[in-house]
């Protein structure tokens, strides 16, 4: 059960994540942690690059240690990003991009959703879902039709 302890810790350990972000030309930085349904934790940040689309963010960083572990189903992900050097009173709640809510929606647990964590202190963050964020959402089971007998 993902409680409030839970949540708190995967908070902080997402700010910890972030003094891991390569970020020379943006200067934010991202970290995320991950929990998967077997109690796994994984942390990202984001890893830019000189060819600036080849940059990763700290989401898909986390899902991506996770998911080439084996660790398929994700529970919660908690983020946060602002500013290098920004200061407490320059915090703000950086939601995930469009391509990680989408990388993330591939690796749905049994309940059909994942909890958001967005913060902004370790000690304030926000709470959504992964559905809230991108409804009506594209995946595995929408490509069922390659699967489906052409007998049939
Ligand atoms: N970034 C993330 O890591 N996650 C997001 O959801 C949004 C953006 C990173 C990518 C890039 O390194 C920097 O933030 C500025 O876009």
């Amino acid at each position: 059960m993902l409680t409030n302890e839970i949540k708190a810790d995967l908070v902080k350990k997402a700010f910890d994540a972030r003094n891991g972000s390569y970020s020379p030309y943006s200067r934010f930085q991202v970290g995320a942690a991950l929990l998967t349904s077997g109690g796994e934790i994984f942390l990202g940040a984001n890893i830019e690059n000189a060819s600036y689309g080849a940059t990763i963010c700290a989401e898909r960083t986390a899902a991506v240690k996770a998911a080439s572990s084996g660790k398929r189903e994700f529970i919660a992900i908690a983020v946060v990003g602002s500013q290098e050097g920004s200061t407490n009173d320059e915090m703000a709640y950086a939601y995930p991009c469009g391509i990680c809510r989408q990388f993330l929606r591939e690796f749905l647990p049994p309940s059909g959703d994942i909890v958001i964590l967005v913060a902004k202190t370790p000690d304030q963050f926000l709470e959504t879902t992964l559905n809230a964020l991108l409804p009506h959402s594209f995946g595995p089971s929408d490509l069922d039709y390659l699967h489906r007998s052409s007998e049939s």
